[in-house]
């Protein structure tokens, strides 16, 4: 009997741990005696055929590797009707029987969608930084991307209390707080303003004078990424209201998404990616692998990509008690 194939990508923005699940899947695949095809540039190679079969050897020295050796890409076109159809096109002339995407929402609603159109056997691995997938703990490079924001605003702390400042600091999440809160507690942060709930500039200024009461003479505040309310607009809008404060802003930008794996991450990718392939064995059909109390799940794409179901929010309290 022809073996299976398992076709494997990575799409959206990259994380952490990326490389780690690759190399989960690629071995546990090949231990149970399954082919695995790399798809490069996520559903866009799969579109333009760009597939490879991996052997053990092809995910040697990777799991301590950032980034995704995959390649990744925010298609557009498998958005569409006619990119999907080619990329079912692709698919079957590779010989691809069953599909593991590793990504965040984006990916999650794409292997959806093509499962449901074409009857195809797609498992989801959640990989994002921003930690907004329902279902799931915790998503692959979330912890490191949250080590690298504390390293950083540990440094800011040096300098925002020499020169007894105010920062703002930007932190990437998307829709979701995770990263904004959980920075906070583990900096020590005087605030964090996360989109899951409304702060005003008087309660900024509460917050900043509590930093600076408590003599550090400094305070700093993380603040979600937004389009219209990021670090910036909190900024000019204290600097206007309280000249009294000197204050500076530092978006950290994709430095965060880049580095090594933290060991958690690369365990979480790791056991995950052995999960999926368990799951392709079970002949399980569109849903993603996650851990919940520490505890392999299965998880419905369409529960997995409510993000709102997710708050990204849930120790914020935590955050205003500990700056007291
Ligand atoms: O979804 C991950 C993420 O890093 C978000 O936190 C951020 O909003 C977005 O990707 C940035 O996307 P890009 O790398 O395309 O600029």
């Amino acid at each position: 009997m022809k073996a299976k194939t398992i076709g494997i990508l990575t799409s959206g923005g990259d994380a952490p741990g990326m490389n780690a699940a690759v190399r989960a899947v690629t071995r546990a695949s090949i231990t149970a005696g399954y082919k695995v095809k790399a798809i490069y540039h996520g559903y866009q190679g799969l579109i333009n055929g760009e597939i490879e079969e991996f052997t053990n050897e092809s995910v040697s020295g990777i799991i301590s590797r950032g980034g995704t050796i995959l390649r990744t890409a925010r298609c557009m076109d498998f958005l569409t009707v006619e990119g999907r159809k080619k990329a079912y096109e692709k698919f079957k002339e590779a010989g691809i029987d069953a599909l593991v995407c590793i990504g965040g929402n984006g990916t999650l609603t794409g292997a959806m969608t093509f499962a449901d159109e074409y009857d195809i056997q797609c498992i989801g691995i959640p990989a994002t930084v921003d930690n907004d997938i329902n279902g799931t703990d915790e998503t692959i490079g979330y912890d490191t991307t949250l080590n690298t924001i504390m390293e950083c605003v540990d440094k800011i702390r040096d300098t925002a209390a020499s020169h007894e400042r105010i920062f703002f600091i930007e932190v990437m999440g998307r829709d979701a707080g995770w990263l904004a809160q959980s920075s906070a507690i583990a900096s020590g942060a005087e605030a964090a303003i996360v989109p899951e709930s409304a702060t005003n500039v008087d309660q900024l200024a509460q917050y900043i004078e509590k930093g600076i009461r408590k003599s550090k003479n400094s305070s700093i505040v993380i603040v979600s990424e937004s389009p219209e309310c990021g670090a910036m607009h909190y900024a000019e809008r204290v600097k206007k209201e309280y000249p009294q404060f000197d204050v500076r802003v530092s978006i950290l930008g994709h430095m965060q998404r880049g580095g090594s794996p933290s060991a958690r991450d690369r365990i979480l990718a790791s056991v995950l990616g052995a999960v999926a392939v368990e799951a392709i064995k079970e002949g399980q059909h569109n849903i993603m692998v996650g851990m919940s109390n520490g505890e392999p799940v299965y998880v419905p794409f369409a529960k997995a990509i409510q993000v709102q179901a997710k708050n990204g929010a849930p120790m914020l309290k935590l955050v205003e008690t500990l700056s007291n």
